[in-house]
C-alpha cells in the first residue's frame, strides 16, 4: 500500500512561508505583490480555478484583480488589457485562464504578455529560458510537481520518470525540468503521447511516472512497476448521481488499484492540485521581490 502524498498539507506549508513573506514585504517595503487574473467565458472548471486563485491570493496577503470578460470578447480587447496591465505597477503577474475561446489565438495573447510578468512561465522567451537553464518562473503545475517530491524525498536523479502526455501547459515543460542538470533533474526522461502505440510498454519499466493526459482511469495497476512512484495530474468529471453536483473528479490514475503497486500516490482531488495554485502564488512573490529589487538600484 503505497504513501499517499497529502498535497494540502505540502500546500498549507509553503503558503505559510508565503503568507509571511509577503507580510515582510508589506512591513519593509510599504507594497504589496500584485496578481491578474482574466479569464474569458464561463467555462465551469476554468471560473471554479479562478475562484481559488482569488481566494488564495487574499489569504497570503496579494492583491488580485480578476477580469471576466465575454465568451465573444475579441483579441484586440483582450490584448488591450494586457497592455495596460504591462504597465500597470500595483500588477507583478498576468495570469490569462486557458484554454481561451476558439476565435482569439493563444499564442498570440501568451507573447504579449511582459516576460518579468508572465507567472505562468508561458511566454516564449521564458520558455526558452527554462529549456536552457537559466532563471525563470517555472510553470506552476511541473513546479507544484517537483515541490511534492521534494517534500517527500524523493529523488529524481538517474531514476526514469516516464510522462504520459505533452501539453504546453504540464507534460513538455515538466519534461525539460526533469532533464535539467540540478538537483531536481538529472532523471532520464520518456514522454508518451496520443500516438505512442504501446504507452504501457514505457510506463512499466519507469520508476516515476507522471499522468497527465486527461483521460479519467486510463493507467491502471498492470501498466505500473512494482513500487513505482506516480503522480496524476488529471482532472476529470466523472458522472455521479450520488454526488449532489452530479459529478465526481477523479484522475488520470486508476487510484484504487494503482495504490496497492505504488511507494507512493498523489490523490485526485488533494495531491497535484492544490500545488499549482501555491506556485502561482510563489511566482507571482518572486516577481514582487525582483520588482523591489530593480527599482533599489
Ligand atoms: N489552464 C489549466 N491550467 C492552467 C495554468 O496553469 N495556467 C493557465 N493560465 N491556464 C490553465
Amino acid at each position: 500500500m503505497a504513501v499517499i502524498i497529502d498535497g494540502k498539507q505540502v500546500s498549507a506549508t509553503i503558503k505559510e512561508e508565503l503568507r509571511e513573506e509577503t507580510a515582510r514585504i508589506k512591513k519593509q517595503h510599504d507594497t504589496v505583490p500584485g496578481l491578474a487574473v482574466i479569464l474569458v467565458g464561463t467555462d465551469p472548471a476554468s471560473m471554479s480555478y479562478v475562484r481559488s486563485k482569488h481566494i488564495a491570493c487574499t489569504k497570503l496577503g496579494i492583491y488580485a484583480r480578476d477580469y471576466q470578460l465575454g465568451e465573444d470578447t475579441t483579441e484586440a480587447a483582450l490584448l488591450e488589457i494586457i497592455h495596460e496591465l504591462n504597465a500597470d505597477d500595483a500588477i507583478d503577474g498576468i495570469l490569462v485562464q486557458l484554454p481561451l475561446p476558439k476565435h482569439i489565438n493563444e499564442d498570440h495573447v501568451l507573447m504579449a504578455i511582459d516576460p518579468a510578468k508572465d507567472v505562468d512561465g508561458f511566454h516564449p522567451e521564458n520558455v526558452g529560458r527554462m529549456v536552457t537553464g537559466m532563471e525563470t518562473y517555472y510553470p506552476c503545475t511541473p513546479y507544484g510537481i517537483i515541490k511534492l517530491l521534494e517534500y517527500c524525498s524523493i529523488s529524481t536523479e538517474g531514476k526514469h520518470v516516464c510522462i504520459v502526455g505533452r501539453s504546453n501547459i504540464v507534460g513538455k515543460p515538466i519534461a525539460n525540468m526533469l532533464l535539467q542538470k540540478s538537483p531536481f533533474g538529472n532523471a532520464t526522461v520518456t514522454v508518451c503521447h496520443s500516438r505512442t502505440p504501446d504507452i504501457a510498454y514505457f510506463t512499466r519499466q519507469a520508476d516515476i511516472v507522471i499522468a497527465a493526459v486527461g483521460r479519467a482511469q486510463m493507467i491502471t495497476a498492470d501498466m505500473i512497476k512494482d513500487q513505482a512512484v506516480v503522480i496524476d495530474v488529471g482532472v476529470n468529471r466523472v458522472e455521479d448521481a450520488s454526488r449532489k453536483r452530479g459529478y465526481r473528479l477523479v484522475g488520470d490514475v486508476d487510484f484504487e488499484s494503482v495504490k496497492e503497486k505504488a511507494s507512493y500516490i498523489t490523490p485526485v482531488p488533494g495531491g497535484v492540485g492544490p500545488m499549482t495554485i501555491t506556485m502561482l502564488m510563489y511566482n507571482t512573490i518572486a516577481s514582487a521581490q525582483r520588482r523591489i529589487r530593480t527599482s533599489q538600484k
